[in-house]
Protein backbone atom coordinates (compact mmCIF):
# COMPACT_ATOMS: atom_id res chain seq x y z
CA UNK A 1 0.00 0.00 0.00
CA UNK A 2 1.52 3.08 -1.12
CA UNK A 3 1.51 6.36 1.48
CA UNK A 4 0.53 9.25 -0.56
CA UNK A 5 1.00 11.52 2.07
CA UNK A 6 4.72 10.64 2.22
CA UNK A 7 4.77 11.97 -1.73
CA UNK A 8 3.13 15.05 -0.87
CA UNK A 9 5.41 15.90 1.93
CA UNK A 10 8.34 15.33 -0.25
CA UNK A 11 6.85 17.48 -2.50
CA UNK A 12 5.43 20.49 0.00
CA UNK A 13 8.80 20.92 1.75
CA UNK A 14 10.18 24.13 0.63
CA UNK A 15 13.79 26.24 1.33
CA UNK A 16 12.24 29.14 3.52
CA UNK A 17 13.42 32.25 3.66
CA UNK A 18 10.66 34.85 4.17
CA UNK A 19 7.70 33.00 5.38
CA UNK A 20 8.97 32.54 8.96
CA UNK A 21 6.74 34.54 11.46
CA UNK A 22 9.22 34.44 14.50
CA UNK A 23 6.47 32.50 16.78
CA UNK A 24 7.36 30.11 19.29
CA UNK A 25 9.13 26.50 18.76
CA UNK A 26 7.58 24.01 21.18
CA UNK A 27 9.93 22.38 22.77
CA UNK A 28 7.86 18.73 21.96
CA UNK A 29 8.09 19.90 18.47
CA UNK A 30 12.28 20.59 18.11
CA UNK A 31 12.78 17.21 19.65
CA UNK A 32 10.51 14.95 17.25
CA UNK A 33 12.45 16.87 14.45
CA UNK A 34 16.29 16.68 15.72
CA UNK A 35 15.24 12.57 16.80
CA UNK A 36 14.33 12.48 12.90
CA UNK A 37 17.55 13.95 12.09
CA UNK A 38 19.20 11.45 14.44
CA UNK A 39 17.67 8.29 12.96
CA UNK A 40 19.34 9.38 9.99
CA UNK A 41 21.53 6.77 8.19
CA UNK A 42 25.55 7.65 8.82
CA UNK A 43 28.96 5.43 7.51
CA UNK A 44 29.45 3.10 10.19
CA UNK A 45 26.97 4.57 12.67
CA UNK A 46 29.09 7.15 13.43
CA UNK A 47 26.35 10.02 13.62
CA UNK A 48 28.83 12.49 12.97
CA UNK A 49 26.39 15.37 13.72
CA UNK A 50 25.73 17.54 16.34
CA UNK A 51 23.10 20.50 16.52
CA UNK A 52 23.64 23.66 18.05
CA UNK A 53 20.40 26.30 18.56
CA UNK A 54 21.21 29.19 18.47
CA UNK A 55 18.33 32.02 19.83
CA UNK A 56 20.53 34.24 21.08
CA UNK A 57 19.56 37.51 19.01
CA UNK A 58 23.30 39.00 19.23
CA UNK A 59 25.13 35.67 17.60
CA UNK A 60 22.12 36.11 14.84
CA UNK A 61 22.64 39.71 14.18
CA UNK A 62 26.37 39.18 13.71
CA UNK A 63 26.09 35.99 11.66
CA UNK A 64 23.45 37.61 9.47
CA UNK A 65 25.81 40.96 9.25
CA UNK A 66 28.50 38.30 7.88
CA UNK A 67 26.65 36.63 5.46
CA UNK A 68 25.18 40.14 3.56
CA UNK A 69 28.64 40.50 3.09
CA UNK A 70 29.12 37.69 1.13
CA UNK A 71 26.02 38.09 -0.22
CA UNK A 72 27.20 41.87 -1.68
CA UNK A 73 30.38 39.34 -2.68
CA UNK A 74 28.66 37.25 -4.80
CA UNK A 75 26.13 39.83 -6.11
CA UNK A 76 29.79 41.39 -7.53
CA UNK A 77 30.23 38.62 -9.29
CA UNK A 78 27.24 38.86 -11.65
CA UNK A 79 26.08 41.11 -14.04
CA UNK A 80 22.99 42.11 -16.23
CA UNK A 81 20.04 40.33 -16.19
CA UNK A 82 21.69 37.73 -13.71
CA UNK A 83 22.46 40.65 -11.18
CA UNK A 84 18.89 41.97 -11.42
CA UNK A 85 17.26 38.67 -11.10
CA UNK A 86 19.51 37.80 -8.04
CA UNK A 87 18.57 40.97 -6.48
CA UNK A 88 15.04 39.98 -5.94
CA UNK A 89 15.96 37.08 -4.15
CA UNK A 90 16.15 37.12 0.07
CA UNK A 91 18.73 34.43 0.76
CA UNK A 92 18.24 33.87 4.33
CA UNK A 93 15.89 34.54 7.19
CA UNK A 94 18.95 34.72 10.22
CA UNK A 95 16.57 37.03 11.88
CA UNK A 96 13.20 36.35 10.91
CA UNK A 97 13.13 32.94 11.66
CA UNK A 98 12.62 31.30 14.74
CA UNK A 99 16.24 30.10 15.82
CA UNK A 100 19.24 28.64 13.87
CA UNK A 101 20.45 25.19 13.98
CA UNK A 102 24.06 25.17 13.39
CA UNK A 103 24.94 21.39 11.69
CA UNK A 104 28.06 20.25 12.52
CA UNK A 105 30.45 17.34 11.00
CA UNK A 106 32.65 15.71 14.04
CA UNK A 107 35.16 13.70 11.37
CA UNK A 108 36.79 12.09 14.90
CA UNK A 109 34.07 10.74 15.74
CA UNK A 110 34.23 6.57 15.54
CA UNK A 111 37.67 6.97 14.38
CA UNK A 112 39.91 5.99 13.10
CA UNK A 113 37.97 2.87 11.87
CA UNK A 114 34.83 4.30 10.75
CA UNK A 115 32.90 0.84 8.59
CA UNK A 116 33.05 2.10 5.34
CA UNK A 117 34.39 5.58 5.56
CA UNK A 118 38.14 3.75 4.83
CA UNK A 119 38.39 4.25 1.40
CA UNK A 120 35.58 7.53 0.62
CA UNK A 121 36.14 9.89 3.06
CA UNK A 122 33.30 11.82 2.23
CA UNK A 123 31.03 9.47 3.84
CA UNK A 124 30.94 11.23 6.88
CA UNK A 125 29.80 14.45 5.23
CA UNK A 126 27.19 12.42 3.47
CA UNK A 127 25.97 11.27 6.94
CA UNK A 128 24.99 14.87 7.81
CA UNK A 129 23.49 15.62 4.45
CA UNK A 130 20.82 12.69 5.31
CA UNK A 131 20.53 13.95 8.69
CA UNK A 132 19.97 17.51 7.84
CA UNK A 133 17.13 16.30 4.65
CA UNK A 134 15.31 13.84 7.73
CA UNK A 135 15.72 17.36 10.07
CA UNK A 136 14.24 19.54 6.77
CA UNK A 137 11.26 16.63 6.61
CA UNK A 138 10.21 16.37 10.06
CA UNK A 139 9.64 20.44 9.99
CA UNK A 140 8.07 20.07 6.78
CA UNK A 141 5.57 17.59 8.48
CA UNK A 142 5.29 20.14 11.91
CA UNK A 143 4.47 22.67 9.83
CA UNK A 144 7.89 24.42 10.50
CA UNK A 145 9.84 26.12 7.82
CA UNK A 146 13.69 25.27 7.41
CA UNK A 147 15.82 27.74 5.21
CA UNK A 148 19.51 26.54 4.41
CA UNK A 149 22.43 29.02 4.79
CA UNK A 150 25.71 28.85 2.70
CA UNK A 151 26.84 32.29 2.46
CA UNK A 152 29.30 32.05 4.92
CA UNK A 153 33.04 31.50 5.32
CA UNK A 154 33.06 27.78 7.10
CA UNK A 155 35.97 29.97 9.20
CA UNK A 156 33.92 32.48 10.80
CA UNK A 157 31.36 30.16 11.84
CA UNK A 158 33.85 28.05 13.30
CA UNK A 159 34.47 30.91 15.15
CA UNK A 160 31.26 31.55 16.13
CA UNK A 161 30.38 29.29 17.25
CA UNK A 162 33.55 28.27 19.04
CA UNK A 163 33.87 24.49 17.30
CA UNK A 164 36.85 22.65 17.43
CA UNK A 165 39.65 22.55 15.00
CA UNK A 166 38.31 18.90 14.31
CA UNK A 167 34.58 19.41 13.89
CA UNK A 168 33.51 21.73 10.39
CA UNK A 169 29.94 23.67 10.30
CA UNK A 170 27.96 21.84 7.24
CA UNK A 171 24.89 24.43 7.76
CA UNK A 172 23.37 27.22 9.61
CA UNK A 173 19.71 26.27 9.11
CA UNK A 174 17.08 29.20 9.98
CA UNK A 175 14.51 27.05 11.80
CA UNK A 176 10.99 27.90 13.37
CA UNK A 177 7.02 28.54 12.32
CA UNK A 178 5.87 29.80 9.09
CA UNK A 179 2.59 31.60 7.51
CA UNK A 180 3.09 29.04 4.47
CA UNK A 181 5.10 27.42 1.94
CA UNK A 182 5.68 28.71 -1.32
CA UNK A 183 4.61 25.59 -3.68
CA UNK A 184 7.35 26.82 -6.60
CA UNK A 185 10.85 26.82 -5.01
CA UNK A 186 11.83 30.95 -4.84
CA UNK A 187 14.70 30.35 -7.38
CA UNK A 188 12.26 29.02 -9.85
CA UNK A 189 9.28 31.73 -8.94
CA UNK A 190 11.92 34.58 -9.11
CA UNK A 191 13.68 33.65 -12.54
CA UNK A 192 17.04 32.07 -11.47
CA UNK A 193 16.96 28.52 -12.25
CA UNK A 194 14.08 26.17 -12.85
CA UNK A 195 13.85 22.53 -11.75
CA UNK A 196 14.94 20.31 -14.34
CA UNK A 197 12.61 17.15 -14.96
CA UNK A 198 13.48 13.90 -14.12
CA UNK A 199 14.84 12.53 -17.49
CA UNK A 200 17.76 14.47 -17.56
CA UNK A 201 19.31 12.91 -14.92
CA UNK A 202 18.64 9.31 -15.40
CA UNK A 203 21.01 7.52 -17.96
CA UNK A 204 21.36 4.13 -19.15
CA UNK A 205 24.33 1.76 -17.96
CA UNK A 206 26.97 4.29 -18.31
CA UNK A 207 27.37 8.10 -17.72
CA UNK A 208 25.41 10.66 -20.56
CA UNK A 209 23.70 7.47 -22.34
CA UNK A 210 20.37 8.46 -22.38
CA UNK A 211 17.66 6.63 -20.74
CA UNK A 212 15.39 4.27 -23.36
CA UNK A 213 11.83 7.02 -23.00
CA UNK A 214 9.57 3.86 -23.30
CA UNK A 215 10.54 3.31 -20.00
CA UNK A 216 8.74 6.34 -18.57
CA UNK A 217 6.24 6.40 -21.53
CA UNK A 218 2.50 6.15 -19.07
CA UNK A 219 4.14 7.83 -16.23
CA UNK A 220 4.53 11.47 -15.00
C1 LIG B 1 23.59 22.78 0.42
C2 LIG B 1 22.53 23.83 0.21
C3 LIG B 1 22.86 25.16 0.40
C4 LIG B 1 21.89 26.15 0.21
N1 LIG B 1 22.19 27.47 0.46
C5 LIG B 1 21.25 28.40 0.35
C6 LIG B 1 21.51 29.77 0.69
O1 LIG B 1 22.59 30.14 1.12
N2 LIG B 1 20.52 30.67 0.54
C7 LIG B 1 19.31 30.31 0.07
O2 LIG B 1 18.45 31.19 -0.06
N3 LIG B 1 19.01 29.04 -0.25
C8 LIG B 1 19.94 28.08 -0.11
N4 LIG B 1 19.64 26.78 -0.40
C9 LIG B 1 18.28 26.43 -0.85
C10 LIG B 1 18.19 26.15 -2.33
O3 LIG B 1 18.25 27.36 -3.06
C11 LIG B 1 16.85 25.44 -2.58
O4 LIG B 1 16.90 24.19 -1.95
C12 LIG B 1 16.58 25.23 -4.06
O5 LIG B 1 16.40 26.45 -4.70
C13 LIG B 1 15.32 24.37 -4.28
O6 LIG B 1 14.21 24.94 -3.61
P1 LIG B 1 13.38 24.11 -2.55
O7 LIG B 1 14.34 23.65 -1.47
O8 LIG B 1 12.34 25.04 -2.02
O9 LIG B 1 12.80 22.93 -3.28
C14 LIG B 1 20.58 25.78 -0.20
C15 LIG B 1 20.26 24.43 -0.38
C16 LIG B 1 21.22 23.47 -0.19
C17 LIG B 1 20.84 22.02 -0.37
Amino acid sequence: MINEGFYDLIYRRRDVRAQFNGGPVMPEVLFRVLSAANAAPSVGMSQPWDFILVEEVSLRTKFAEHVEQERVAFAGLLEGDRLSTFEKIKIEGILDSSMGIVVTYDAKRGAPAVLGRNTIDDAGLYSVCLAIENLWLAATNEGMGVGWVSFYKEEYLSQLMELPSHVRPIAWLCFGPVSHLEEIPDLERLGWQARRSLEHHVFSNKYGIEDSPNRWQLLG
